[in-house]
């Protein structure tokens, strides 16, 4: 097995393989919509035949200014919300140690990845800046508007921050803005400063950059291969090509039989994994199909569970509670490392039954004898595959995901590349902050409080 496997025997009778082969042709003509560019949200289908257009002297310029990080940094912050962080940090989570950020810093082989911008927390800056005072940091600042408050508010610290500590001229080495090409606040204050920027090109929408420098810089700044990240993402847009039947089209058959579950009632996706570093994957995930089909009253509900964690809190839910969802599991089938488990002459834990097995061998049976408990319990299950945790499989799924999401907003009836509903929240704090421009908001909204 050289690629992530679908395996869609366990649905529990609730969608048949001759249901799922009866909406080929829709599928096939949605998967075709995202090449010809026949449906709604059109000018947002720049990632679907990105990966194979990277090219060697993107990748040059990205490895450049990572190592420029590399060398003058012992810390990184990634500053963005939503797609701009959410895919970096899929990736550098589940291809990194683990405790790799409470490695000495002297010890380290790659600077620290931090995050902010993807909150409003005071507390978080507070304890961020306070770590950063005895840290060579730099910054990736990355917005595809250039005008969302949770980075632009974390930038103004951190900048300020980094040019009373190092001087201004140091500052504009290690800084790195990824923003549009052209417009918004980000790219006027890069250019105004001279700093090294990349672009977001304007086809490819926010949840949808990871393989775009959004993604790619950071990725490579914490040290991982983005070329085998690209290449395992160009395997799978080669494969799921307009000219791919339905039939080996991975994406479109799960994008089929989540819609169909959907129809039957199934109005929530869990996505559970077994392998603690892919919760940020989850987290890309949840905003990728949340985002993209959550509209006109539709949308199946993406929520994610780290197992065997989860079972702990969530199990019981999943197991017993309505039965409204449909589960898709992230199976790794070999962890990188062995540890076996020893024998202990006491066996007061009554662990000796397991003496010499592997702990991925527990796991793994954890995870069998989940699936089919929920089976059991009228929970359908998709089933994802993949050999092992590395570059070239998360390029794999990633653009799997991609792929499959844009397919299912399609057979769903919505435009999956919008997101009109995320500017409630803010033309509301707007109006409660005073922002100049929002005046009668504000008159309206005092009026509610
Ligand atoms: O997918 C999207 O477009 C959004 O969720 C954005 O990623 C998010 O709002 C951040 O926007 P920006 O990169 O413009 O700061």
């Amino acid at each position: 097995m050289d690629s992530i496997q679908l395996n869609i025997k366990h649905l529990a009778g609730i969608v048949t393989e001759e249901e799922i082969l009866l909406k080929s042709e829709q599928a096939s003509a949605a998967n075709q919509a995202l090449y010809d560019g026949t449906r709604e949200g059109s000018d947002f289908l720049g990632w679907v035949e990105l990966p194979s257009s990277i090219t060697d002297e993107n990748i040059r310029e990205i490895e450049d200014s990572a190592t420029v990080l590399r060398t003058r940094c012992d810390a990184v912050v990634v500053i963005g919300i939503g797609g701009s962080y959410l895919g970096a940090r899929a990736v550098i989570d589940a291809l990194s140690s683990s405790f790799d950020w409470l490695q000495d810093k002297d010890k380290r082989k790659n600077p620290v990845v931090l995050y902010a911008g993807n909150n409003i927390g005071e507390d978080y800056l507070y304890e961020l800046m306070s770590l950063l005072e005895d840290r060579e940091f730099g910054i990736i600042n990355i917005s595809k508007s250039g005008t969302t408050t949770e980075p632009a508010l974390a930038f103004r610290l951190l900048k300020d921050m980094l040019e009373k500590k190092v001087g201004a001229e140091e500052t504009k080495k290690r800084i790195v803005a990824i923003t549009d090409e052209s417009k918004g606040a980000l790219r006027t204050l890069a250019d105004s400063e001279g700093y090294k920027t990349f672009v977001i090109p304007d086809n490819v929408g926010g949840r949808y950059s990871v393989l775009t420098p959004v993604g790619l810089l950071p990725i490579a700044v914490a040290g991982i291969n983005i070329r085998k990240l690209i290449q395992g993402a160009v395997e799978i847009e080669k494969g799921t090509s307009s000219a791919t039947s339905f039939d080996y089209n991975l994406p479109a058959i799960y994008a089929v039989i989540r819609n169909e579950l959907y129809k039957r009632g199934k109005k929530i996706e869990i996505l559970a994994n077994y392998h603690p570093k892919l919760h940020f994957l989850a987290e890309w995930w949840k905003q990728l199909f949340g985002e993209s089909e959550g509209k006109e009253n539709l949308g199946v509900f993406p929520a994610a569970v780290d197992f065997t964690t989860d079972l702990h809190s969530m199990g019981q839910w999943i197991q017993e509670g309505e039965r409204t969802i449909f589960e898709t599991i992230i199976s790794v089938k070999q962890p990188d490392n062995k540890v076996k488990i020893p024998r202990d002459d006491r066996d007061l834990d009554g662990l000796n039954y397991l003496e010499g097995k592997r702990v991925d061998e527990v796991n793994k049976m954890a995870e069998l004898g989940t699936r089919i408990a929920h089976v059991d319990g009228g929970v359908p299950n998709i089933l994802i595959e993949i050999p092992q945790l590395n570059e070239k499989y998360m390029g794999q799924l990633i653009y799997f995901f991609e792929k499959a999401c844009g397919i299912s907003g399609y057979l769903l009836g919505i435009n999956p590349f919008n997101q009109p509903g995320v500017e409630a929240y803010k033309k509301n704090m707007f109006a409660l902050l005073e922002k100049p421009g929002f005046e009668d908001a504000t008159r309206a909204i005092k009026k509610r409080i």
